[in-house]
């Protein structure tokens, strides 16, 4: 099972070049489900929901999971923002802003975290997560959550960037023995578990972000980049793909695999960088 973890393109802010090594490299690729976390576009602006659901048409055939981010809600309009929030995401992109997709043994669950009175910071309804969560069929052999904001972040300077309550949501979601968090936001690829923010979760999940897929707003040591998940029995593999500015294409730059261990969550097995074959890092 291949899972592509795309997000914040921001059109509107979009670099085409991006876009073209991008397709090009997906389709190689061949993933089985896409994962589109937020930040579609700069403005919420008409014309960049149809340049982003053009981009979306030229990705592989496949089921494709969106969640809205802060920026595909109107920021100068206070009326539409206030009362429309998300009509021109639904009408012009992707009916809904909280989709369900299940896929084989694969269920990815969507939310949105960005209510439209914090045009910035994301929040959650931690009863409206755990209804839907209990409401939820049989577990399946992997259970994604995704929302735009992140649970977890590697720089010190963007933890004020963290989800509102996002304690009381990491322990929800592991209380329904979540396995895979999928984020964006911040513009800075992560991929580990819980226990370094939570340690004190019952069930460890593996917490993963994506960087701006396509958009000029990169952040010093994260350029274009996407993710990819693979599942094989009871092991993740999460790959990063960068693309610099100077280079042919997307390519590998980080590896990172996780072991599910009954009644534990997942675990780090190692941790490999593309660019230092000599380099693998075992876990903590
Ligand atoms: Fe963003
Ligand atoms: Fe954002």
């Amino acid at each position: 099972m291949r899972i592509l973890h795309l997000s914040d393109p921001h059109f509107g802010a979009e670099r085409p070049q991006a876009i073209a090594k991008l397709l090009a490299c997906v389709q190689r690729l061949r993933p089985q489900l896409i994962v589109l976390s937020g930040d579609i576009t700069q403005r919420a602006r008409p014309e960049q929901f149809r340049a982003a659901a053009r981009f979306v048409e030229q990705l592989p055939a496949v089921p494709v999971l969106t969640v809205p981010g802060n920026h595909d809600i109107s920021l100068y309009n206070l009326p539409r923002r206030l009362l429309l929030p998300f009509t021109r995401y639904r009408k012009l992109f992707y009916p809904q802003i909280e989709p369900e997709v299940r896929y084989g043994d694969v269920e990815v669950i969507g939310f949105n975290s960005a209510p439209r009175w914090r045009h910035i910071d994301g929040e959650l309804d931690l009863d409206a997560v755990r209804r839907r969560l209990e409401a939820l069929p049989p577990r399946p052999a992997l259970r994604i959550c995704v929302f735009h904001h992140p649970l977890d972040c590697r720089r010190h300077q963007d933890q004020h960037n963290i989800i509102h309550r996002g304690a009381a949501l990491a322990a929800l979601l592991s209380q329904h023995r979540v396995d895979l968090v999928l984020g964006g936001h911040i513009h800075d690829p992560m991929m580990r578990t819980s226990a370094h923010r939570y340690p004190d979760l019952d069930y460890a999940m593996v917490l993963m972000l994506a960087g701006t897929c396509v958009s000029r707003r990169t952040r010093l040591g994260a350029p274009n980049s996407f993710n990819l998940v693979e599942l094989q029995g009871e092991e993740l593999l999460l790959q990063r793909w960068d693309w610099e500015l100077d280079r042919p294409e997307f390519e590998p730059v980080l590896r990172t695999g996780f072991r599910r261990e009954l009644g534990r969550g997942w675990v780090l097995t190692h941790k490999y960088r593309y660019s230092d074959p000599q380099n693998w890092l075992d876990p903590p």
